[in-house]
């Protein structure tokens, strides 16, 4: 282990409340790479992975795309020795590529979306008495109220919601529902049966975009079923978008990116780049929304396009000042560091990754209990999520290369048996491959199942609603 690991083992023992202390959580910090290193994103060249196409050639698989991030495929996937049998199976994935989010749009564009005949699904299904029509929507542009002209989106005539998955995320959504099925399906034999309704489990979030990334998964793993339902909770507690009150964690996280920390130094450093793309995008310097607290909104104004084979946006006033790709590269560098510090970086970053997903992670815990108990449960699990759902992820685990969680990016949560001696192993795979650590327990690799276990308890809070609201 080296040093710098070492002095991170001087632990984080919180105690906030003697009903709320996290006795056993330590922070170990990342790997020093060309994303965590602010010196070398800051003085660094090129793009950090693909960004301009979901293609990544079979020959580099599993290096970052951010427009279509690597996973499991028959063709990488190690299969374990045959004394392991697989038990239960279960996914967090994010959604697919898709248009960007209105509140990441300015105010004018100069470039158009279609998604003319893609648009969502929202309808209401009546199972007794008769079966309802489909009904998808289409955005409404081009009208006669006046209000359509005073707010963003900027793209003009578009026939999309912002955001939206487009055709191109549904096609890399349906491949990865067959691949996935060429490795669980055709491989090991172990994924239930389409009609096995009783044997697997979709789960969505609030937001729509994950149930169209479903929607395009499904139609890959299981094409003869007509219709599914998914599970969603309430939008007041949804742990899986995550959409929880949480007092302590915004506290936590607004602690370290707040004044005179890393955080705001990162901002001071990259004020030139700020003004190059303010004259671009003609978002004030005194915008609230969000746009000069971090480079989150450049970088989804930007990488959206990119993915889709769309030009660099250039001021609608003046078409000669436009965003270079050196600048572009430099944004993509700037919002994978933020989310190395973010969820892996920041001492407290192992803290609020807890705050955020240790509900999920309760819930996984009784996914694996639940089927050891009783084998005839659910045995594959598919949860449809966001970027923050997997950085929280991987920051409860503490990944040692933490990047920005690209389109589709896939972590699977793989419960074996020991056939010969009875004992259950985890492993948990990410971009297609055991996941490695910064904690002891090193590379989530048939780990047994109790180890796993301890350290979740060692690192989430028992009290966790008393603990966020201790904040
Ligand atoms: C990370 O590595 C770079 C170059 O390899 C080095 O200059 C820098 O000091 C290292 N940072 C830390 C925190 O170890
Ligand atoms: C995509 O970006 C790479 C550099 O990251 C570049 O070499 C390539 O030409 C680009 N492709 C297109 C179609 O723009
Ligand atoms: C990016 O931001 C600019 C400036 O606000 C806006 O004009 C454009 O519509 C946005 N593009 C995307 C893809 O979000
Ligand atoms: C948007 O639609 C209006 C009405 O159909 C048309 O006059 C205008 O040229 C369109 N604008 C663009 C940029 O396509
Ligand atoms: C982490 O957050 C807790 C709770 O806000 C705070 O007491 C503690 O000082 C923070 N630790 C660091 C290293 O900032
Ligand atoms: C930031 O640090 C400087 C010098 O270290 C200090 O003068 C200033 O008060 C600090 N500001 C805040 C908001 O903590
Ligand atoms: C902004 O654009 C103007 C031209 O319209 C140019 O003179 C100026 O240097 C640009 N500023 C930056 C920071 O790029
Ligand atoms: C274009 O000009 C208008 C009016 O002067 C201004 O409000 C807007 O911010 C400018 N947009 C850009 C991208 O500079
Ligand atoms: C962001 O905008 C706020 C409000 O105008 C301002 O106080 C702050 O200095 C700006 N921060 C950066 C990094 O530009
Ligand atoms: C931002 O500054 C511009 C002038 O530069 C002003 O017109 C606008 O009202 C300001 N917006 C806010 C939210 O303060
Ligand atoms: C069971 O077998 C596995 C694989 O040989 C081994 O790693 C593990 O330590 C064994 N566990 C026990 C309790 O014997
Ligand atoms: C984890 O904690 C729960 C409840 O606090 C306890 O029942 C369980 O035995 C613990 N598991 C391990 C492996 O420590």
């Amino acid at each position: 282990m080296a040093l710098t690991k070492l002095c991170a083992l001087l632990s984080v023992v919180l105690v906030l409340s003697s009903s709320t202390s996290v006795q056993g959580l330590v922070h170990y910090p990342p790997a020093n790479t060309s994303i965590t290193d602010l010196t070398a994103v800051l003085n660094g060249h090129g793009a950090p992975g693909i960004y301009n196409t979901s293609h990544t050639p079979d020959d580099e698989y599993g290096i970052y795309n951010w427009c279509n991030m690597p996973h499991v495929r028959k063709t990488e996937y190690k299969v374990p020795s045959k004394e392991y049998s697989l038990k239960y199976l279960e996914v967090i994935q994010r959604h697919r590529k898709r248009t960007p989010y209105a509140s990441n749009t300015f105010f004018k564009e100069d470039i158009t979306w279609d998604c003319t005949d893609e648009g969502p699904y929202h309808y209401a299904k009546d199972k007794s008495k008769f079966k309802t029509t489909p009904i998808y929507w289409q955005a409404e542009t081009g009208t006669q109220n006046p209000f359509e002209y005073t707010v963003g989106p900027g793209f003009v005539n578009s026939t999309c919601q912002f955001p939206d998955i487009t055709s191109e995320g549904l096609e890399d959504s349906k491949q990865h529902g067959q691949d996935f099925r060429g490795v669980y399906g055709d491989l090991l034999q172990f994924l239930p049966l389409s009609w096995e309704k009783n044997k697997y489990q979709f789960r969505v979030t609030n937001n729509v975009i994950t149930t169209q990334t479903l929607s395009g998964f499904a139609a890959g793993i299981y094409p003869d079923v007509d219709e599914y339902f998914a599970y969603i909770q309430s939008d007041s507690y949804d742990s899986l978008e995550p959409a929880l009150s949480c007092s302590l964690a915004e506290t936590v996280v607004g602690t370290y990116q707040g004044p005179n920390t890393t955080w705001s130094s990162h901002l001071d450093l990259t004020s030139a780049l700020s003004a190059r793309f303010r004259n671009v995008s003609g978002i004030e310097p005194n915008d609230t929304a969000g746009w000069n607290t971090s480079w989150d909104h450049p970088y989804d104004n930007l990488s959206a396009k990119q993915c889709h084979s769309k030009p660099l946006p250039c001021s609608v006033n003046d078409t000669s000042i436009c965003i270079g790709q050196e600048d572009a590269n430099e944004i993509y560098r700037l919002g994978n560091w933020e989310y190395a510090y973010r969820w892996r970086g920041a001492e407290n970053s192992t803290l609020y990754s807890t705050l955020i997903m240790g509900p999920w992670f309760k819930e996984l815990q009784g996914h694996f209990k639940n089927h050891l108990a009783n084998a005839n449960q659910i045995k594959y699990y598919h949860n449809f999520a966001h970027d923050e759902s997997i950085s929280a992820v991987l920051g409860v685990l503490q990944i040692d290369e933490p990047v920005w969680p690209g389109m589709g990016s896939e972590i699977v949560f793989e419960l074996w048996e020991n056939t010969s001696n009875k004992t259950n192993h985890i492993r948990v795979l990410w971009r297609g491959q055991p996941l490695k650590t910064s904690t002891p327990l090193g590379t989530i690799d048939m780990l047994p199942l109790d180890t796993f276990l301890s350290y979740l308890n060692e690192t989430i809070a028992d009290d966790l609603v008393g603990l966020c609201a201790s904040g």
